[in-house]
């Protein structure tokens, strides 16, 4: 299921340091998403989850500049190959996108133009970083979408995205976000509108092409199952903060987090069965802008009578055997391993 290839010595790709959005017309509020940090290595998957509303997609769109209107980034930085993204301007933005950081989005049928064949959307990613002949598009095109596991590619450079099922279609999403040879591949709940098996096709291709073309990950889902088939490393949100971070294997089998704790009893394809059903979590997160002082989770956590849980603001502690596994809470007793979740 996960191979833990933490490299601590290989040098970060991507990295986030503080990174914090706030919201244009509140200013005073709680940010969206406040102080994320973390480091994407080569060939590393990175997978940030939590529950709808955590703020997962503003800080994907965030890692390209792309933030929606209402929103900004208010300070923090994101140092891709070098360069930190908040500061660079729209040219340097373009020239970045598609071929230094590419990005896959969530719905592959809105994310393809309806009027462009599969071999002209492909044949415009590469136009827009390159002066390639017609030929060698033609030659790359066919090679990324053998890459990407498309049957047939040649005579489907005609087809138009109607044409091919979704799994196909995110399977050409998923090609053009590769086709430039980014560094960084952005991921925003690519197959949660896919069923299982082609969800599972595609997790695969994934964590292939960040395998063998030492590319950065970052993947995003609200489901755990499909972060332990496809990360090394998870970042778990609540309320636009990380309360918990480590290798994939760490975090599910010894999470420290209430809320990480909440999140894989509530996971459908982690724990439930019928002797043991799914224990959602109860309540719901606070407003936007209005997370509480101290804890985030302090409303809903099973655990409150056993700690401080406000006003200060939690404090983080790590693992002692495993340094790169920490997590963000005022009960002491979590720092101890938990027998069961
Ligand atoms: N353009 C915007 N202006 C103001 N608030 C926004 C804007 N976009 C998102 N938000 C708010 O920021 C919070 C985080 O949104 P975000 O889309 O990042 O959540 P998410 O974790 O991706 O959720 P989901 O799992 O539903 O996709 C939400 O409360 C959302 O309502
Ligand atoms: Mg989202």
């Amino acid at each position: 299921m996960i191979t833990a290839r933490m490299d601590s010595q290989a040098e970060a790709l991507l990295s986030i340091r503080g990174l914090t959005i706030a919201l244009d017309d509140r200013p005073g509020t709680s940010p969206v998403v406040q102080n994320l940090t973390f480091d994407v290595r080569e060939g590393e998957c990175v997978g940030i989850v939590g529950e709808s509303g955590s703020g997962k997609s503003l800080s994907s769109l965030a890692l390209l500049n792309m933030l929606p209107k209402g929103v900004h980034i208010s300070s923090g930085s994101i140092i891709a190959a070098g360069k930190d993204l908040t500061k660079a301007n729209e040219r340097e933005l373009r020239d970045v996108r598609g071929s230094l950081v590419s990005m896959v989005f969530q719905d592959p049928g809105a994310a393809l133009n309806p009027s462009r064949t599969v071999g002209k959307l492909l044949a415009d990613v590469l136009h827009a970083h390159s002066d390639l002949s017609r030929e060698s598009i033609r030659e790359r095109s066919i090679a990324v979408l053998n890459d990407v596991g498309f049957p047939d590619p040649e005579s489907r450079l005609k087809s138009f995205p109607f044409q091919l099922s979704g799994g196909l279609r995110q399977r050409v999403a998923i090609a053009m976000a590769l086709i430039n040879r980014p560094r960084i591949l952005v991921a925003d709940e690519p197959t949660t509108s896919l069923d299982v098996s082609v969800q599972k096709g595609i997790l695969q291709l994934i964590r292939r092409r960040t395998t063998e073309d030492r590319i950065g990950c970052v993947f995003v889902s609200h489901d755990l199952g499909v972060i332990a088939e496809v990360a090394d490393r998870v970042v778990i949100m609540y309320s636009g903060q990380v309360v918990e971070e480590g290798p994939v294997a760490n975090v599910l089998t010894n999470p420290r987090h209430p809320y990480t704790r909440g999140l894989i009893a509530s996971a459908p394809n982690m724990t439930s069965t019928l002797a043991n059903p799914l224990r959602p979590i109860p309540g719901s997160l606070p407003s936007v802008g209005r997370t509480p002082n101290g804890c985030a989770f302090q409303d809903r956590c099973p655990d409150k009578s056993k700690g401080q849980c406000a006003p200060q603001d939690p404090s983080w502690t790590t693992d002692s055997k495993n340094p790169s596994h920490r997590w963000l809470c005022h009960d002491s007793s979590n720092s101890r391993a938990k027998a069961s979740l």
